[in-house]
């Protein structure tokens, strides 16, 4: 986002005061159902979604939303590395810090997302002449990063996406800027500077392609697996991995036995496991919106019943909170995801009007169904 645009959002949240909403926004007409915060919370699960820095500290009938049905936030881009970065220790933290205001003014948990990331890695950084001085760079930015928010954090994607068997390692590592600059130690070297700057923070390792029953998933979930039995034997601390769960209706083959076995193999490894980014994209559904969202919906619950059956999964994440803001609506998405009539996607559990949709109420019927977890 260009600095430009994060100042004007920032004066927005400086003319209407963070530590409240308007009380008429905050207590809005009673809510026929009970919030998804509040089923997830029976159960001994976090639930939570995905904001942008306008759609919270520019409050309106949307934030209110995200108060009601929410108990945690995670910023979508603004703690990007490129995203709030303009050159070698130009660092912008303003959005993220108004975010964390935010969610501690409304008593909401915050996930860090995220430390590293090839994909939003600032240009200078591919740049820079020798290993020496990238890793230095990188290890600064870990604990800038993480020691700013020590202690205000629930969980930090250290390095998002950092496998991808497709580029032939026999460690699956993606063949990507921190292992070209650094080799592949920069992982470990990574979460050792994460847990210094912030022992509090569960860290985190976020992955996508893990949630079907196609070739490229069986490998990614066994890299996975191999990359934690790896840090655990170095004695590298991680503490949770995530599962992204970008998923698409009628697209991808799906088998309950190999996502439940993945999960049974995390549990085994005494991790915690974060449903992290989930949404789901219409684009192979017909136009008619109630076929579709009975699909969307059918989507969730088929990966919902499986995924919360594992005790070991303790938080859950909407990539977003109503198809008023969503990165597969904005087409932000790889293209294979836009729907070819142009009708815009219905991905997210609210409608465009914030109105419920039925992948709520897939939502709600998985964490009433799903096992007690154990607190603490
Ligand atoms: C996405 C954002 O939603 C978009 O706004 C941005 O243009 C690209 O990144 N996996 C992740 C998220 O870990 O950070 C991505 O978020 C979606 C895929």
């Amino acid at each position: 986002m260009p600095l430009i645009s994060r100042r004007r959002i920032l004066a927005g949240a400086l003319a209407s005061p963070l530590a409240a909403l308007p009380h008429k926004e905050a207590a809005a007409a009673p809510a026929p159902a009970p919030a998804l915060k509040t089923l997830a919370a029976a159960r001994g699960i976090t639930y939570g979604c995905a904001v942008a820095a306008p759609q919270i500290l520019e409050p309106d009938d949307f934030t209110a939303l995200v108060l009601r049905e929410t108990a945690l936030v995670v910023p979508e881009n603004e703690m990007k590395w490129a995203d709030m970065n303009d050159g070698p220790g130009r660092d912008d933290y303003s959005l993220g810090d108004a975010m964390i205001g935010f969610a501690r003014a409304h008593r909401l948990a915050f996930r860090g997302h995220n430390v590293l990331w090839y994909w939003r890695t600032p240009g200078w950084f591919q740049e820079l002449p020798d290993r020496k001085s990238a890793e230095a760079a990188m290890l600064r930015r870990v604990e800038a990063m993480v020691a700013r928010y020590r202690g205000r954090i629930h969980s930090w994607d250290v390095v998002n996406e950092p496998l991808n068997p497709a580029d032939g390692r026999p460690d699956g590592l993606r063949k990507a800027v921190f292992l070209e600059q650094i080799g592949p130690e920069y992982l470990d070297l990574a979460h050792h500077a994460a847990r210094a700057a912030d022992p509090h923070a569960r860290l985190v390792v976020n992955e996508y392609d893990v949630e079907y029953d196609l070739p490229e998933h069986d490998a990614k979930r066994a890299a996975v697996l191999r990359l934690i039995e790896r840090m655990r034997a170095k004695g590298t601390p991680v503490d949770a991995v995530g599962i992204q769960a970008h998923l698409s209706v009628r697209r991808w083959p799906f088998s309950a036995i190999k996502l439940r076995q993945y999960l049974a193999d995390l549990a085994a490894l005494d991790l915690e496991i974060q449903i992290t980014e989930l949404d789901v994209t219409d684009e192979l559904a017909p136009a008619d919106i109630a076929e579709r969202d009975r699909l969307v919906a059918e989507e969730y619950a088929r990966f919902l019943a499986v995924a919360l059956d594992e005790p070991a999964v303790k938080l859950l994440t909407t990539w977003g909170l109503s198809d008023r803001h969503s990165w597969i609506v904005r087409h932000e998405t790889n293209d294979m995801k836009w729907r070819k009539d142009g009708l815009p996607s219905r991905p997210l559990p609210f409608d465009a009007a914030l109105a419920r949709k039925p992948a709520w109420d897939a939502m709600a019927g998985a964490l009433r169904a799903a096992p007690q977890r154990q607190v603490g």
